[in-house]
């Protein structure tokens, strides 16, 4: 019978590894077990991710993350839904560290005397036993029947070091989980509630394999797919909501975290189902030209797909083209501003501004003196190379320019960026 775990009565003792959260409120310390740190959910993302799934409507139970690490994700969703939590997790000092994790959250959120928390446990067993789970917790808690789950929460391990990896090196594997859980899933409105926090390394061809997977066990389950973002263009996690925990009419979604604590994300709704294609925007060849915009937008919301849904919130214009589609700068040309009032669409965007001059010569510190010409000819005070360079060489253009400009007194702000495959400098004065 696996090992149950109380976080009312389970000690600290023999867990070494103690670090606080940087996203968490004040004083709040987790504890992680054999290197579990990296592999928890930061605080914030964590309480971010919960506060949304508190608008789905699940159906009745406990809140069950059947490989919970740390617990740090557990105890976000058990908090805010009000539910009582049940872990899962192999590694017995990761268990340990969950229930203790899941008592501080508790006791942070005052809720230690709660109903809720009275029923919740960490069990030391494997998570794709949903049946050797359930009866050692009947057991345990004395009950005449096995409790009812609302949602099942995973987030497995992935081989580390590693940029791709298939879905059969996942720990636990999806199929064994979704087999050993089917049984005991509480069906809402659209069937059982599933969260499966994966990769964002997962190709697209892996990620319909992902949705096979479902479709083998809960066929037409209902899906969101939820791209996650901290900022710089990354998208740090990628995830799949289904059935009663998926959102109706919404195949895609980007959730930007703030970066202010306790603020608001930035939620970019729509797209298209993941079978009809990636949905990246298709790059065209147009010459840039004076007076027209440009804007970079955030990498990371063009790779959800749902790029082109944001720009019908912030822009009227049907002829928007898209100049670079791929890496760390996707860039669109268009003829009017972009609406950014709202901060939370603003952080959506690295630079946006108007083309006042083409320059066409390489982009070499022996050009330096030409380029602050130009420049100041605009009245341009402070200038951004966004153009991609080598990493060595970056640091010393900026350098020459902000130097030479800094003795001048030009009074605007802009940017520099180039075409693909095209040597012609954009100089873009700042919106
Ligand atoms: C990425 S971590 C989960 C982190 C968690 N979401 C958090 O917020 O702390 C994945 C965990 O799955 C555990 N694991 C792997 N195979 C398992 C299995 N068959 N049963 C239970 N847990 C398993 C690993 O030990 C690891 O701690």
């Amino acid at each position: 019978m696996p090992e149950v775990l109380n976080p009312a009565t389970t000690e600290t003792g023999g867990l070494t590894e103690s670090a606080p959260d940087s996203t968490a409120p004040a004083g709040m310390v987790f504890y992680h077990a054999s290197e579990g740190k990296p592999l928890a959910t930061p605080w914030q993302v964590a309480l971010i991710r919960s506060q949304l799934l508190a608008q789905a409507a699940l159906p009745e139970g406990m809140i069950l993350d059947c490989a919970c690490g740390s617990g740090i994700q557990l105890a976000a969703h058990a908090s805010v839904l009000q539910r009582p939590a049940l872990g899962v997790e192999l590694d017995p000092h990761r268990a340990q560290a969950s229930a203790v994790n899941l008592r501080t959250i508790a006791e942070q959120r005052n809720e230690l005397a709660t109903s809720r928390m009275q029923s919740t446990r960490v069990i030391v067993g494997d998570g794709r036993d949903g049946a050797g789970v359930l009866d050692a917790l009947k057991e345990h808690l004395g009950t005449s029947s096995r409790s009812k789950i609302a949602l099942l929460h995973l987030d497995p391990a992935r081989p580390r070091n590693s940029r791709t990896h298939g879905l059969n090196e996942m720990a636990p594997r999806l199929d064994e989980v979704f087999a050993g859980w089917q049984p005991f899933l509480e069906e809402g409105r659209n069937g059982p509630s599933l969260l499966l926090d994966l990769s964002p390394r997962l190709t697209h061809d892996q990620r319909l394999e992902v949705e096979a997977l479902i479709d083998l066990t809960w066929p037409g389950l209902l899906r969101t797919w939820v791209w996650t973002s901290r900022g710089r263009g990354r998208v740090d996690r990628l995830a799949l909501w289904l059935g009663s925990a998926a959102v109706e009419g919404i195949a895609r979604r980007f959730v930007r975290i703030p970066p202010a604590l306790g603020a608001e994300p930035t939620l970019v709704s729509g797209g298209r189902r993941l079978m009809h294609g990636p949905a990246h925007p298709v790059a065209v060849n147009r010459p840039p030209r004076r007076g027209e915009r440009i804007s970079i937008l955030d990498a990371a919301l063009v790779e959800s797909g749902l790029a082109e849904d944001w720009l019908k919130r912030v822009s009227k214009e049907n002829d928007i083209a898209w100049g670079v589609v791929e890496g760390r700068r996707p860039q669109i040309h268009h003829a009017h501003p972009l609406r950014l009032e709202a901060p939370e669409d603003r952080l959506l965007v690295q630079a946006t501004g108007r083309v006042v001059a083409l320059a066409r010569m390489p982009l070499a510190i022996e050009n330096v003196d030409r380029l602050v010409e130009v420049l100041l000819e605009h009245d341009i005070a402070r200038l951004t190379v966004r153009a991609t360079l080598p990493p060595e060489v970056q640091p010393k253009i900026q350098g020459a320019i902000d130097r030479q400009l800094s003795r001048r007194h030009g009074r605007r702000d802009a940017f520099l960026i180039q075409q693909p495959g095209d040597e012609m400098l954009l100089i873009c004065i700042a919106e």
